[in-house]
């Protein structure tokens, strides 16, 4: 098959009539379809089934020190969870702060803390600077994008590259802009591209030179341990490099179990220098006396060791590696012929990146809306939900089953050629 770029007009208007009539046909089969968001499917689910009957009664609440884990209690959370975490992420337990069940919580209120109340080196709260600027390599997480937009932060679009953001450019613009205070960073297996920082980006992070004294670089480890196979990539300890340099104070680091055992019930972790602790202990203490620690006490009982973690995403790669490889394999026959679609193909994470014709991801999202399959918005990926290229789709494979996910992925091949024969045969 002939590549759409190299297709004569009467070959594109004879494709565009192909196309349209399989597109008719997908539209009359009544489809509902939900590829919007990155949930766990209820096979993963159930992989945690049992720790919700781990602890049975008053006497089972009790950790090794005695503590009654449904009194109140441990603001940083239970020794025995943050050593657990500690050893898995290789971050000193000591400088750990376990929450509720949600690391962008963590996240929100981190920022939100900034903004009321300045972080150590800040002259003033940033609620009180004329301008607060962000850094969002992009495509980038959304929700990262909504706690800017919901606060008032500017947003400062940085292009990703296969090894991370551009380091050329955050360096530049952080070393010149005092109003910067910050950069969004999802480092493993990047939402949506599925991309791995490369050791030098990390590297080129940990001695980053900025021009604000109260620089923070939010970095949201959310798919530390979540390849697909055992070929999965390695990221570089940005804690450990940093930790004992002069920007250590610069690290706010998140993860948490949403994707290990349940999004709705696992355990947050936001890890941070001794002074970003101390400082921000004193404003959690008028906030909360404790966090949900006989949650805590589940997950450490139920995965005993870091091993017992690394262990059991085995079983989550082993649902999701073959939901990406459908994904990946139709949109190599499907899409790859007609030369029109760049995409990902990550070894973990949960999103794979799609990059269709320049100015054809709203139209192609609209037409998979209307044939029943829903998608993540269109421009969702960038800043202001404005893709400047207009191209960027993102695909979430884990909720739906295999032959949904088939259905769904061929149905937006479709749409994705549609809307160019569409774009080109009208231009
Ligand atoms: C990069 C990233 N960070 C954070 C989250 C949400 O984390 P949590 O469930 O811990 O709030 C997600 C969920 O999709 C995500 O993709």
């Amino acid at each position: 098959m002939k590549k759409y770029g190299e297709m004569t007009r009467e070959e594109l208007a004879c494709e565009k009539k192909a196309v349209l009539s399989e597109y008719g046909k997908i539209k009359a089969a009544g489809l509902s379809l939900d590829m919007s968001r990155g949930k766990p499917s209820m096979d993963q689910l159930g992989l945690t089934e049992s720790l919700l009957h781990i602890l049975n009664k008053g006497s089972d609440c009790r950790t090794e020190d005695g503590i009654d884990c449904r009194n109140y209690g441990q603001l940083f959370g239970l020794k025995e969870a943050r050593e657990l975490f500690s050893s898995l992420l290789g971050i000193p337990a000591e400088n750990i702060i376990l929450g509720g069940n949600s690391s962008l919580n963590m996240m929100y209120d981190t920022v939100a803390r900034a903004m009321l109340y300045g972080v150590p080196g800040s002259d003033k709260p940033w609620c009180r600077l004329d301008r607060v600027k962000f850094l969002c390599p992009s495509p980038g997480y959304d929700r990262h994008f909504n706690i800017c937009e919901s606060l008032g932060i500017e947003m400062i679009p940085v292009d990703m590259t296969p090894t991370g953001p551009d380091m050329d450019t955050v360096e530049k613009l952080v070393s010149e802009d005092e109003s910067i205070k910050g950069i969004w960073c999802v480092p493993k297996y990047s939402n949506p591209q599925g991309i791995t920082y490369s050791d030098e980006t990390v590297r080129r992070f940990a001695r980053l030179s900025c021009k604000a004294k109260d620089f923070r670089i939010f970095w949201d480890n959310a798919y530390a341990v979540h390849d697909l196979d055992e070929n999965g990539d390695v990221l570089l300890n940005i804690f450990e490099l940093m930790r004992g340099t002069e920007n250590e104070d610069m690290l706010y680091y998140f993860f948490s179990t949403s994707k290990i055992s349940f999004p709705g019930s696992g355990v947050a972790l936001l890890a941070l220098s001794d002074r970003n602790l101390e400082a921000t202990k004193k404003i959690i203490e008028a906030q909360t006396i404790g966090p949900d620690k006989i949650n805590q006490l589940r997950h450490v009982r139920y995965f005993t060791n870091a091993e017992g973690i690394i262990d059991h995403m085995r079983l989550h790669g082993m649902v999701l590696k073959p939901k990406f490889d459908i994904v990946i394999s139709t949109l190599r026959s499907e899409l790859g012929p007609a030369g029109i679609a760049e995409w990902t193909e990550p070894k973990g994470g949960y999103f794979i990146s799609l990059d269709v014709a320049d100015g054809t991801a709203a139209e192609t999202y609209r037409l998979a809306a209307e044939a029943g399959v829903r998608m993540t918005r269109a421009g969702a990926t960038f800043p202001y939900g404005k893709d400047p290229r207009d191209r960027n789709l993102r695909l979430a494979p884990s909720y739906p089953t295999k032959e949904e996910l088939s259905e769904a992925i061929h149905v937006i091949c479709v749409c994705a050629k549609l809307s160019y024969l569409n774009k080109v045969t009208t231009d």
